[in-house]
């Protein structure tokens, strides 16, 4: 609050010296050359596609398990996002799916670290080399999760971080780029902002997708802490898997071998047909859940409407089966256990 309030006193309230000072920091914490901080976590992947000249008539191969916003940006270009089924464990896109999805149309991957779990990252880069394709990792859910040593963020050409409330870290709302590509980050520069080379010089056409040195006030202070935010998930996650993987008709998440899981969700597969009866059970127990997502973006009324079909199995058994229960570092030992307990409670109600 103080630092938003010296924001306020210093009269630079839109993007200004926060925002370079955040962006600084954004990039020595991930550990790229570059990133571009915006207004949401949905135009940092819009301006990260833009960056690439994807668009009418070119394919990118997504996920269709995963927030809207993922597949919405490949319209805004004119390009048709591609969906391919996912791992039936991480909920992450297949690579082997994604090889078989490959078109001359292909330009892109977007792979999504799906609840803060990295996408299977050595596969896909290898395909995308193969096809001469420019990977995008939508890593809105995943600020700090770590695949072989190395950080989200770094594996892609660019990766785009949300910081909406409900993220791991929040600017309120906010987006950010990181890339090592020094073209990227001038293009992505001029294309959240009107796409001026200097001022009241427009070269191409860009978009007022700034991040306000307000919100940016908000993220260097979150930052320091995510690490400890982090650590606190981590904990809180190993603490009901422990709980909890002894209930028949519940399967905690899985966690790959060599990934950092940051858990921005904590999503169990609720068995036999029982997810909306137990979902309903928590609820009138005070317990939080979410559904992430109910149904594969291609499934969504606007995508049925363009057309878009596909025959993701594994997706569309993970939508009726998926509950995120909480998993929020303010959750104390007395939270975990009361969820734990009303979680066995539904075990001899609902699940056996
Ligand atoms: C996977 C995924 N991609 C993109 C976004 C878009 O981010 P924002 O809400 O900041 O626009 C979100 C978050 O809401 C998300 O979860």
């Amino acid at each position: 609050m103080k630092e938003v309030e010296a924001v306020l006193k210093s009269g630079f309230i839109a993007q200004g010296p926060k925002v370079a000072e955040f962006e600084e920091k954004f990039a020595e914490y991930i550990g790229t050359k570059h990133a571009i901080a915006t207004s949401s976590g949905t135009t940092a992947l819009h301006v990260a596609l833009l960056c690439t000249g994807i668009g009418k008539g070119d394919e990118v191969i997504t996920t269709p398990f995963s927030f809207a916003a993922t597949a919405n940006t490949i319209l805004y270009t004119g390009a048709k996002p591609v969906f391919v089924d996912i791992d039936p464990k991480t909920y992450n896109i297949s690579p082997e799916k994604i090889k078989e999805a490959v078109t001359r149309k292909t330009k892109a991957i977007m792979p999504v670290h799906l609840y803060g779990q990295p996408a299977d990252m050595g596969p896909i880069n290898k395909i995308a080399e193969e096809n001469n394709l420019k990977v995008i990792e939508d890593a809105a859910q995943a600020h700090g999760a770590i695949y072989k040593k190395i950080n989200v963020g770094l594996w892609g050409d660019m990766a785009c971080f949300s910081f909406y409330p409900t993220k791991n870290i929040t600017t309120s709302e906010g987006g950010i780029i990181t890339t090592n590509n020094n073209e990227f980050n001038h293009d992505a520069r001029a294309l959240r902002a009107h796409g001026e080379s200097e001022r009241y010089e427009h070269v191409i056409l860009g978009y007022n997708f700034r991040m306000t040195d307000i919100a940016a006030a908000i993220g260097v202070v979150q930052l320091k802490r995510l690490d400890e935010f982090n650590a606190k998930r981590i904990e809180n996650a190993e603490y009901l898997t422990e709980h909890i993987n002894t209930i028949d008709g519940i399967e905690p998440p899985y966690v790959a071998e060599n990934v950092k899981h940051v858990f921005h969700q904590y999503t169990i597969r609720v068995k036999n047909g029982k997810r909306d009866e137990l979902r309903e059970f928590l609820n009138n127990e005070g317990i939080g859940t979410g559904i992430h997502y109910p149904r594969p973006i291609y499934k969504q009324k606007l995508y049925e409407d363009l057309g878009f079909t596909a025959n993701c199995v594994e997706a569309e058994k993970a939508a009726s089966e998926v509950l995120s229960i909480p998993v929020n570092p303010a959750l104390t030992v007395e939270n975990l256990n009361e969820i734990v307990s009303v979680l066995e409670d539904a075990s001899d109600r609902i699940l056996s």
